[in-house]
């Protein structure tokens, strides 16, 4: 047993655990083991924790759940599929449901989106984008286009090439040089913006970075732009109107391919099935993940363009192995079931369009928040909502804090430095933003 059992010994439904072991993900490990978050239950709008509290889920668990928790024909899914077929390799071997499920997600792409390659999640779907588009131009004839574009403030996960695309500086400064030939993009956060709801105004002209890097670097060099259409994690930064159809334009101009990292915006979030939709963009690629199993099993995808995947597969001799890349887990039967049912979910209770109903609801009710003198900015678009406070002293600590208060005061959500991301589940009611907001109202009032 460890030293931070007895933080647990006193609670109700956990004992006898040790919280030594077990190394947190980007958490501060010592202040969690110190007062832990422990949740045992979940159904709906709703965790609850042990200490019997309810709490609301104002982020979709992590930007996952969109159909709420505890979906039973998620479930019997996944434990009818464990129980005919546990595993098959996916190399050389295939199960149904990948094919399914490839066909499925297929629907819902926009374009010519619809060869789907299948990961364990969004840090796989990044560095899965990255290798396709390199083999892509390989395949063309132009393998010299081996650099890429990202942005500031983008997040494309943990994996080394997510990481070289990162453009928040915590997520890389600890660890090297990361990938060479990747340069980014100026960030859309605009302080002209500040407190517009949707699109803003000010900042399309910043897809101009992007030419500034073929005149810098030659076209002839670049193998794709990668963009969240809403940069998610670092604080919902909704695209500035026109920005990503200049980045298109671009793109197509100079043989570039444009990738929309899909892994948050994905699966309603925006009110259509992805942002490439809402925004009238389409890319070449795009990754996704969360959304695709409801976050009941892992799982990613890498949507790819015909005319991409058709090059790939016309430059490999017949019978060989097009792309060599691929994982154990890829397409797994487990989650492949999971998405299966998940997205039968999404249809059957319309829960996109849904999202799209209440989403003037929900943003009317975060920008009631604007009074608060603690609030340095809102923006949102669809179901997807970001409070900035302002920094007390030590950036990030007045975000923190919030963050911990929410939860003790029954409201779950994520906070990235000082902005509190809102995201909830699509099946929300508006009595349900109500508690959301209501809570963060109390709450903030107290920071
Ligand atoms: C845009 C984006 N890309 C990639 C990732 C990484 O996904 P995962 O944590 O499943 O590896 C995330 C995670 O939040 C994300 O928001």
């Amino acid at each position: 047993m460890g030293q931070a059992e007895t933080n647990l010994r006193d609670r109700p439904a956990v004992t006898q655990v040790s919280l030594d072991e077990y190394w947190m993900p980007f958490t501060p490990n010592r202040a969690f083991k110190s007062d832990p978050k422990i949740v045992v239950r979940a159904e709906g709008m709703y965790y609850w924790s042990d200490r019997g509290h309810k709490i609301i889920d104002a982020s979709s668990g992590l930007f996952c759940c969109a159909a709420g928790h505890g979906r039973k024909e998620i479930a019997d899914a996944v434990g009818n599929q464990l129980r005919e077929l546990d595993f098959i390799a996916p190399f050389l071997r295939g199960h149904v449901k990948s094919f399914e499920l490839a066909a499925r997600v297929a629907e819902l792409t926009p374009g010519d989106l619809n060869r789907i390659f299948f990961v364990n999640s969004g840090s796989e779907a990044v560095d899965t984008a990255m290798k396709v588009a390199l083999a892509y131009h390989q395949a063309r004839g132009q393998g010299g286009r081996n650099m890429f574009v990202s942005r500031e403030r983008a997040y494309h996960g943990v994996n080394f090439g997510g990481v070289s695309l990162a453009g928040m500086v915590n997520n890389r400064r600890r660890f090297g040089p990361t990938l060479p030939g990747v340069v980014h993009m100026r960030h859309t956060h605009l302080k002209e913006n500040a407190f517009v709801r949707g699109e803003g105004a000010h900042g399309a002209e910043l897809a101009e970075d992007l030419v500034r890097f073929v005149n810098l670097y030659g076209a002839e060099n670049i193998a794709a732009c990668f963009v969240e259409p809403i940069a998610g994690s670092t604080g919902v930064l909704v695209p500035p109107k026109g920005y990503l159809k200049r980045l298109r334009e671009i793109c197509d101009a100079n043989g570039i391919l444009l990738v929309f990292d899909e892994v948050i915006c994905g699966f309603g979030r925006t009110g259509k099935a992805f942002a490439a939709q809402s925004f009238g963009v389409t890319p070449d690629l795009m990754t996704m993940a969360k959304g695709i199993t409801n976050g009941a099993q892992p799982m990613g995808a890498v949507a790819v363009s015909e005319r991409v995947h058709d090059t790939i597969m016309g430059a490999a001799a017949e019978g060989a192995i097009e792309f060599f890349h691929g994982y154990t887990y890829s397409g797994h039967p487990a989650p492949c079931a999971a998405g299966l049912a998940t997205l039968d979910i999404y249809r059957k209770e319309g829960l996109f369009e849904r999202g799209a109903e209440l989403s003037p609801y929900f943003l009317d009710a975060i920008w009631s928040l604007k009074d608060l003198g603690v609030v340095a900015d809102l923006r949102g678009y669809g179901m997807l909502a970001a409070i900035d406070v302002h920094p007390d002293g030590t950036p990030g600590k007045r975000g923190h804090i919030l963050q911990n208060k929410l939860f003790d005061n029954g409201l779950h959500l994520k906070t990235t430095g000082d902005c509190a991301i809102i995201a909830p589940p699509l099946i929300a009611e508006k009595k349900d933003v109500d508690i959301i907001v209501d809570c963060l109202r109390k709450t903030l009032a107290t920071i």
